[in-house]
């Protein structure tokens, strides 16, 4: 675990290590992101010790690596249960949401050799003790802390901890191909249940249908009248 008190992103850093030859299980935690990236191009405000900020390189040996978000979101879940005792709903594909509000998001970028992954990092960001004001007002109503819900300051490097257990456990699972473990799990915590209608915006199209579950890559299966549509996060722009 490296650890630094202010980058531009910890998924830069981790990128770097992993370039350097890194092995897998590196990991570096900032005090301060002063360029945090969410995920579809956007910003992640990361605001001096006042969320968790930290990144994983890992080294997978298959190329088929969509799940490992997934696993990251179950992980995540599993650490803030652990810590906090707060049970979190998984909003495809891998926020972690309290009551409808945004507590973590997960960013896991990959770089291929061939065909085969050279490493994926595996970006961590969860609210800690923000209080209402430090959102930004583009995020006030949409996002939430831990110190917001539990009212109380809540301990960055227990978390930290969990995390970092949480994800070796998860990640170890999809290493030995136990997809359907994670996916099953995924429809536990998941605030999407089946039979639920949703719209999906698609390149400022939107669609509705029927939440019909993940297929085993973990892409969302929306059912319509026209059949049962497969759709990557990568396709979607927004969960409505
Ligand atoms: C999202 O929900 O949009 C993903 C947010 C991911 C944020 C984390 S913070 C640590 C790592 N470094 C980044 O720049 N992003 C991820």
């Amino acid at each position: 675990m490296h650890r630094v008190e202010r980058c531009t992103s910890t998924n830069d850093l981790a990128r770097q290590l992993a370039r350097e030859g890194a092995p897998e299980g590196t990991a570096v935690a900032a005090e301060e992101q002063t360029a945090g990236r969410g995920t579809k191009g956007r910003r992640w405000y990361s605001t001096r010790k006042k969320g968790l900020y930290v990144s994983f390189v890992l080294r997978p040996k298959t190329p088929e690596v969509s799940l490992i978000s997934l696993a990251g979101g179950l992980a995540v879940r599993q650490a803030i249960d652990k810590a906090c005792g707060l049970d979190t709903e998984l909003r495809w594909p891998n926020d972690l949401l309290w009551e409808g509000k945004k507590l973590a998001g997960i960013l896991c970028e990959t770089s291929f050799l061939g065909n085969l992954p050279e490493y994926v990092i595996l970006g961590i960001g969860v609210n800690m003790n923000h209080e209402e004001d430090d959102f930004p007002d583009d995020i006030r109503d949409i996002a939430i802390s831990l110190k917001i819900i539990t009212q109380r300051t809540a301990d960055l490097e227990e978390l930290l901890r969990h995390i970092v257990v949480s994800v070796d456990e998860w990640y170890k699972l999809f290493c030995r191909g136990e997809s359907q473990a994670i996916l099953s799990a995924y429809d536990e915590h998941s605030a999407l249940k089946k039979g639920d209608e949703i719209t999906v915006l698609m390149n400022d199209k939107p669609a509705h249908g029927i939440y019909h579950g993940l297929d085993p890559r973990g892409a969302l299966l929306l059912k319509d009248e026209s059949g049962i549509h497969r759709l990557t996060s990568a396709e979607i722009v927004k969960l409505l």
